[in-house]
């Protein structure tokens, strides 16, 4: 009995819209009869096209998951909360290596099929554009990171002592059911169940922890919409310190190899005050919480500006406290996670500003002026890859990161301070928990600058020569 014909699901599909489908009362025809089909395998990002799925946007994931450290399964239940943004007939989920053994939605059982890293999701009835629906995916299996030979290792990783899943493009596909695109922030809380004496981090407010037979079950609540990549999990042996910022909590994770007052502890002790220094630059901090988690892994030789939370490879404090890393990560809480990509070729907007604020920070401490920093990258440098549109593999690259961050430099020399200044404060303002495309941006600082800049992003984000000094 679980067939369901086209002309029984269309009916029921027209029940779904209007009413519950036990409700017997009539209603209105629909005046534009729907046109069911299957949402995009991919949200078209002109980078990455099988990046995320079309057909819906999801408003919140809460992840029920038990993770097993010795056999490194790991399972749950993943809830999603979307809206259908045309008239569904299958929408795909992201989910990479990982099993879903049964998925509902609104309750009814759906069909699922499996196709590479997609999961096919049919529900009983065609879901009606402009509807809310809730999908219940039961999976689990051995969680994998995906390999991408330019842009490194992404998501999954197991550790001597846990686990994290950590990386950027992409990640989340890794260890949850996901449209894994920036473009889809949504809402994100975790319960993760692990043995105990095994610590677990995530994104934004703590939340109650419960233990039984051996197992606590740790809770992760971020309740500001975040981009899929800025998720994360820590899961292993770890000091954690929890402390009040600004009225906010703030919660620091060392792991227990590393020593409780070494360069990373002393690094990330500076999180309330750096990013105190980047409110003063930037407007008020964006999240409802405060932190950072430190990973003693080779593998890892980043930082990634998870939200509310960054998380740090050791391989920054080795020898040396490092406060500008910090700079770096938490200048993206504004720069790139309140205020999100829509594309990924627009990546400069993350991580020139990024680089641009750690050139802020070094001038603050005393260190050498932000003109110094312009001064040193700007000569020698090689103009061949546009910062605005760098290719899918240099996303990554000199162009993003330094010619990103000299561009923000030549926009306040053509501006001035008093105009630059207010920008970088309106536009996290205009755009908080928004996406952004560099159109925008430039958009903002003509209007900032109260002049046409058609010419100046032209010769600094698209040339290929190197542009005049302003
Ligand atoms: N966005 C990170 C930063 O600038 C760097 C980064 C690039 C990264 N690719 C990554 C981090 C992959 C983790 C995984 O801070
Ligand atoms: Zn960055």
């Amino acid at each position: 009995m679980r067939r369901a014909g086209t002309a029984v699901a269309a009916v029921t599909a027209l029940a779904l819209a209007g009413c519950s489908a036990d409700d017997e009362t009539p209603r209105p025809a629909p005046s534009v009869a729907p046109s069911f089909a299957p949402g995009a395998e991919g949200v078209g990002d002109p980078y990455f096209p099988l990046y995320g799925n079309g057909g819906y946007d999801v408003g919140g994931y809460d992840l029920k998951l038990t993770y097993a450290p010795a056999s490194g399964q790991l399972d749950g239940t993943a809830t999603i909360t979307a809206t259908a943004t045309q008239d569904l007939s299958t929408f795909n989920l992201d989910l990479a290596h990982l099993v879903a053994r049964e998925v509902t939605v609104d309750g009814l059982a759906a069909t699922t099929k499996a196709a590479g890293n997609e999961l096919v999701v049919t529900p009983s009835a065609g879901i009606v554009k402009g509807r809310a629906f809730t999908v219940v995916v039961d999976y689990g299996g051995k969680p994998q990171a995906l390999g991408n030979e330019t842009l490194g290792v992404g998501g999954w990783l197991r550790t001597k002592d846990g686990a994290f899943a950590l990386g950027q493009p992409e990640s989340a596909s890794t260890w949850f059911p996901v449209n894994d695109h920036p473009s889809d922030k949504a809402t994100f809380a975790l319960s993760m169940t692990v043995p105990d004496g095994l610590e677990v981090l995530g994104n934004g407010l703590p939340g109650e922890r419960a233990s039984s037979a051996g197992k606590t079950t740790w809770r992760w609540v971020e309740s500001t919409p975040l981009a899929s990549y800025l998720a994360f999990v820590v899961i292993g042996q770890y000091r954690v310190s929890t402390s009040t910022h600004d009225g906010k909590p703030m919660i620091i994770a060392i792991p227990e190899s590393l020593p409780a007052d070494g360069d990373a502890a002393r690094s990330l002790a500076r999180t309330g005050e750096v990013a105190d220094f980047l409110a003063t630059q930037f407007g008020p901090y964006p999240f409802d919480s405060y932190g950072g988690v430190v990973l003693d892994d080779g593998r890892v030789g980043y930082a990634l500006e998870t939200q509310s939370r960054p998380v740090y490879g050791n391989t920054f404090f080795v020898g040396r406290p490092n406060a500008t890393v910090v700079a770096h990560e938490l200048a993206h809480q504004w720069y790139g996670d309140s205020v999100a990509l829509a594309r990924w070729q627009d990546i400069w907007l993350n991580e020139g500003f990024a680089t641009y604020a750690e050139w802020l920070w070094q001038e603050h401490e005393g260190d050498r002026t932000v003109q110094q920093s312009f001064d040193r990258v700007y000569s020698g440098f090689n103009w061949s890859v546009p910062t605005g549109d760098p290719g899918p593999s240099r996303i990554f690259g000199d162009a993003v990161y330094q010619r990103g961050a000299m561009t923000v430099h030549a926009l306040r020399r053509t501006i001035g301070d008093p105009a630059f200044f207010a920008l970088l404060k309106s536009w996290p303002a205009e755009h908080r928990d928004g996406n952004v495309r560099t159109e925008d941006f430039i958009e903002a600082a003509e209007r900032a600058g109260g002049k046409d800049l058609g010419d100046f992003f032209e010769a600094w984000l698209f040339g290929k020569q190197k542009p005049p000094l302003p």
